[in-house]
């Protein structure tokens, strides 16, 4: 399966499948007519029929994926082939090295990795996290600081010293809390090659137990007081943080994701609100017996916990004694990543998707607006937050999210329940939003749907239907699309767009219909699951993969997970990377003069297949990896 933060699937399940465990959780109705989905997607729109119907819906397909490229490719680069190597491939004329792997230690007095233990709870404080995610490059004058997320840990992993993959004790899971958060390290390059400085006062570990301070409307309500924090302004730590944004007034902002697997109770009969179970939030956690040493994560003691998780949190890389700040105005719900525009009034702009099945798409649009040298400390302070409505013809809404489109009480319960306040508003259930990027070129923004094989089958955790429709046009959705939006007029804070889809992910080699893929999908391009995604400063789109890696049946010559670049004028994509053996490829920034790319390889072997990158028999190590041309060219 492809990785745990894709499921709700507690460790007292291990001997289930990740999929047989979630139909348990929620079974789909007794009889699943897939005919008549079918049915009513072909009369809606003639869409699921074959190829030639996927092209013959205009409104659905970008112009640009329906018209073959006939200018000459702007992607200058000779097409990596899928592959499952243990290893990284990229194209010819360019190289690529390790920059930072989980246990680096990013303090002299600090212990290299130990491959037998795997670390301890004193060492992982002072080394690189796990399972690095979305990141970001700062560079001010000469000095290069990387922020990047530790998103989790895979127990078989990290824990592999024990007898049976699980923390043991105190010490292990002192370790994992600190495998968590966000890396802020500095570091630099000589010679073309990329390391670590240790011991730079930039240096610094956010972790599972790191300060932190809540602000905007939710800020003191009543749902976040615990008995840690009677105020329910402060909070400890940020963990399963997935995929990144950036300020343009140099700060980091990192994004709470599958928060509630870290949570249990310690009296098997409590029943958790219907509140926490829309977040997943359950009576067992995820293996990770974070509440057998802290009361935090024991909900039957403290059930206000995870309403302190699930947000935005902005952290200024430049300042290693500052309080990362929880933005409740932007929402609380499994946040993928958070692509901030500043538009052309100021306001600024951030796009959200939360990542799980028939979930949704959101907007913020601060009150202020972005002051170029001045104090934009507050700008995510307060705002609007809305939620989008996709409807069939390619036209769409942002639904505002206010006590009275929800009927909920206040801006504050909404920033607290906004699954809640958005399911109420009828938004648009959605395959997945992953990775938001906007195209730097034009008014146009570019959404990941990762799949989705609840869609058509059966309603959201919500009980909201997930009919085959506008951007998640194919039940069962095995392969994922990314859909693009532009706003009404040009203008980010419009509440009216259009939309249609890049690309719809398929397998041209096995099927013949719509799971074939959209025509700028072919035999020697085709990937599965879309996830992180990123524009460079030219305005091609780069995508990551996070999918199956089978390699056989519907997967059959996709390879290893894989970055590909996507020219969003005319719809060519072509693959530039395969990553190692189970891997995800995930995270992606440039150094500022656009000569090394820094991409994630996280979780490689995470079912025990892959000794990358150490080689021979070392453990597997998700790390940052930076690529450079070897004629020092520019690269996007
Ligand atoms: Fe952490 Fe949605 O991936
Ligand atoms: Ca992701
Ligand atoms: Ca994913």
């Amino acid at each position: 399966m492809v990785c745990l933060q894709d499921t709700d699937r507690p460790t007292a399940a291990q001997e289930l499948s990740f999929d047989a465990w979630d139909e348990l959780q929620s079974p789909p109705p007794a009889i699943t007519d897939f005919d008549t989905v079918v049915e009513r997607a072909l009369s809606r729109r003639g869409f699921l029929g074959g190829l030639a119907l996927v092209g013959g819906a205009a409104f659905l397909m970008g112009t640009s994926a329906l018209t073959p490229a006939r200018a000459a490719s702007r992607l200058a680069f000779d097409a990596v082939a899928a592959n499952t190597l243990d290893t990284i491939t990229v194209p010819k004329g360019y190289r690529w090295q390790v920059v930072a792997a989980w246990g680096d230690p990013l303090w002299s007095h600090a212990p290299t990795f130990d491959q037998e233990t795997r670390g301890t709870g004193a060492s992982q404080e002072l080394a690189f996290g796990d399972n690095n995610d979305g990141m970001a490059l700062f560079t001010d004058g000469t000095r290069h600081i990387l922020a990047v997320n530790n998103e989790y840990t895979n127990l078989n992993i990290s824990f592999g010293n024990r007898p049976d993959g699980k923390p043991v004790d105190a010490d292990d899971v002192r370790k994992g809390k600190a495998a968590h958060g966000v890396s802020v390290v500095e570091i630099t390059e000589a010679d073309g090659r990329w390391n670590i400085v240790k011991d730079s006062p930039y240096n610094r570990r956010i972790t599972a137990d790191s300060p932190m301070q809540i602000t905007g409307p939710a800020r003191g309500h009543a749902l976040l007081k615990t008995e840690a924090d009677p105020t329910g302004t402060a909070s400890l730590g940020t963990w399963n943080n997935c995929g990144n944004g950036r300020t343009p007034w140099g700060t980091y902002l990192t994004c709470e994701e599958n928060f509630n697997g870290y949570f249990s109770a310690s009296d098997a009969g409590y029943t958790p609100s219907a509140a926490l179970r829309r977040y997943g939030v359950g009576n067992e956690d995820w293996g990770y017996a974070w509440a057998t040493t802290d009361p935090r994560f024991d909900i039957s003691k403290n059930p206000n916990e995870p309403n302190r998780n699930g947000y935005i949190v902005e952290i200024d890389p430049f300042d290693p004694t500052s309080t990362p700040k929880k933005r409740t105005a932007l929402g609380r719900f499994k946040h993928e990543n958070a692509e901030l525009v500043i538009d052309g009034s100021g306001h600024a702009v951030v796009y959200m998707g939360d990542d799980e099945r028939g979930e949704f798409l959101y907007k913020f649009v601060s009150d202020g607006t972005y002051s170029i040298g001045g104090d934009n400390s507050d700008l995510l302070e307060s705002g609007a937050l809305s939620v989008a409505k996709f409807n069939d013809d390619g036209t769409g809404t942002w639904l505002a999210l206010t006590p009275e489109t929800t009927g909920m009480a206040s801006q504050a319960e909404i920033c607290i329940h906004t699954r809640l306040a958005a399911s109420a508003v009828g938004a648009t259930t959605m395959d997945r939003p992953e990775w938001v990027s906007a195209n730097p070129n034009k008014a146009e923004v570019y959404c990941c749907l990762t799949n989705n094989k609840n869609r058509g089958v059966k309603p959201n955790a919500g009980g909201d239907a997930t009919p085959a429709a506008g951007p998640n046009p194919r039940e069962k959705n095995t392969y994922g699309q990314i859909v693009r939006w532009m706003p009404e007029g040009g203008d980010h804070t419009a509440a009216g767009f259009t939309w249609n889809l890049f690309v719809l992910a398929g397998n041209p080699t096995v099927h013949s219909d719509a799971y074939a893929g959209s025509k700028n999908v072919t035999a020697d391009n085709m990937f599965n699951s879309p996830d992180g995604l990123a524009f460079d400063s030219t305005g091609l789109l780069w995508i990551e993969t996070d999918g199956s890696y089978d390699n056989t049946g519907d997967f059959a010559g996709m390879g290893n997970n894989q970055m590909l670049v996507g020219d969003p004028e005319t719809g060519e994509i072509k693959r530039f990377l395969v990553g190692p053996k189970e891997c995800e490829v995930t995270g992606i920034t440039w150094s500022g003069d656009r000569k090394t790319l820094f991409v994630g390889i996280q979780h490689p072997g995470e079912d025990g297949n892959s000794h990358f990158p150490g080689g021979g028999g070392s453990v597997p190590r998700s790390c940052v990896i930076a690529i450079r041309r070897d004629d020092g060219g520019l690269i996007g």
